[in-house]
């Protein structure tokens, strides 16, 4: 029997109420499709800083190192703000990213047709959308140096640095194609080449890789067009593929096409250990409520099956009880509507690995 070694990193706010819930299905999984789960539990984030003084200590760096893959809840939360910037709960998030060099975030933005009435878009703009935001994720503006606040004459300066070497472009640029040869064969490669040289650069890369996929369209696009294109008609897009910094803005904006930010789940790939986490925070305004939509996370996890243990038929299966439990009418908070079934998390959680089990 296959058995999988997964760090289990709960953070903050809701991570923790969410976490549980893909813990719950994964479990259900195991069960179904006959592998071993061998979970591992670890702090981060806030979490981490109130147990041992810092966001990411060594014990955790070591077990994710040691384990096939990571499942992450989220981090941060008023009560970590005002650290010094160098121990806030975020700088673990980059940290980890960085160490397990998962360069590539893919953020897969799907409207399930049983949520066309939880979108705050037209049911015509939204009816069908199906895009794969990949986002940058180990570079950029995030990583760039000279950053800092330093002083210059009598006044502070803030600096950070938008930064990309060209192998950085390049290998984000084949996974973005190779992505969408699996898909629609359209990448929308997002930049501000009209004002910033690192994008011009990023576009003169995306389009050297192109040449090696003939098959697949490409096209530039603003990023102050590209916000307004995804709002105004999101069916034209397959794959984007964007810096950092974008790809973390346009990503929240493709959430809401699918009704929620509870919705988006992600996995960071590129290096040996894949990272899964759905994309939105901590929510900590409604944190400790049972309140929160734990799809995002669960849907996660299903990622984690296709991408770092190449079962894409157990996501497919995860898919599956999501959407049987969405078509019974049940919904959390963020995606109610009327005439539908207000659950908790727990309930959402409980409903899903149950219509997991029975599928
Ligand atoms: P957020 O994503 O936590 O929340 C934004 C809004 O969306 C809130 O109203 C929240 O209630 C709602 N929301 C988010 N997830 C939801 C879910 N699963 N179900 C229902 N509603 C949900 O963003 P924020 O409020 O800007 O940030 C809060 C904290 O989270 C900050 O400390 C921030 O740094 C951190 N953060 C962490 C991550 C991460 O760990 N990957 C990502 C984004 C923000
Ligand atoms: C995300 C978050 C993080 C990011 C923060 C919390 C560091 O917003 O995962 O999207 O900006 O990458
Ligand atoms: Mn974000």
């Amino acid at each position: 029997m296959r058995k999988f070694k997964i760090a289990v990193l709960p953070g903050d706010g809701i991570g923790p109420e969410i976490v549980k819930q893909a813990v719950k299905v994964m479990e259900a999984a195991a069960e179904k499709f006959g592998f071993g789960l061998e979970l591992n539990y670890g702090l981060i984030g806030g979490a981490a800083i109130d147990e041992t003084g810092v966001p990411f200590p060594e014990e955790t760096k070591e077990l994710i190192l040691s384990s096939d893959a990571v499942l992450l809840g989220a981090v941060g939360g008023p009560k970590w703000d005002n650290l010094p910037f160098e121990i806030r709960p975020e700088r673990a998030l980059l940290g980890m990213r960085k160490l397990l060099n998962a360069f590539a975030n893919l953020r897969p933005a799907r409207l399930y047709d049983e949520l066309i009435d939880a979108s705050t878009l037209k049911p015509e703009v939204v009816r069908g959308v199906d895009i794969m935001v990949i986002r940058e994720l180990t570079s950029g503006i995030y990583f760039g140096i000279p950053k800092g606040i330093f002083v210059d004459g009598d006044e502070r300066v803030g600096i950070n640095t938008l930064r990309y070497y060209e192998h950085e472009v390049e290998r984000i640029a084949k996974v973005a194609f190779e992505v969408a040869r699996k898909r629609n064969k359209k990448v929308t490669s997002v930049d501000k080449a009209n004002v910033l040289e690192a994008t011009v650069l990023w576009r003169e890369v995306v389009e050297r890789v192109h040449e090696n996929y003939p098959d697949v369209e490409l096209q530039h696009m603003y990023v102050d067009n590209a916000a307004m294109q995804i709002i105004r008609w999101p069916k034209q897009f397959d794959v984007i593929v964007t810096t950092n910094m974008f790809g973390d803005i346009l990503s929240d904006a493709c959430a809401m096409l699918t009704g929620s930010l509870g919705m988006l789940p992600s996995a960071s790939i590129g290096g040996k250990i894949g990272l899964y986490e759905p994309i939105h925070g901590s929510a900590p305004d409604i944190a400790g409520q049972n309140i929160a939509n734990p799809i995002a996370t669960i849907n996660s996890a299903g990622m984690m099956f296709t991408y770092s243990f190449d079962m894409p038929e157990v996501e497919e299966a995860i898919d599956k009880a999501v959407r049987a439990v969405l078509a019974k009418g049940y919904r959390t908070r963020d995606i109610y509507s009327e005439g539908t079934k207000l659950v908790s998390t727990e309930e959402m959680g409980d409903l899903i690995a149950e219509e997991l089990k029975n599928l």
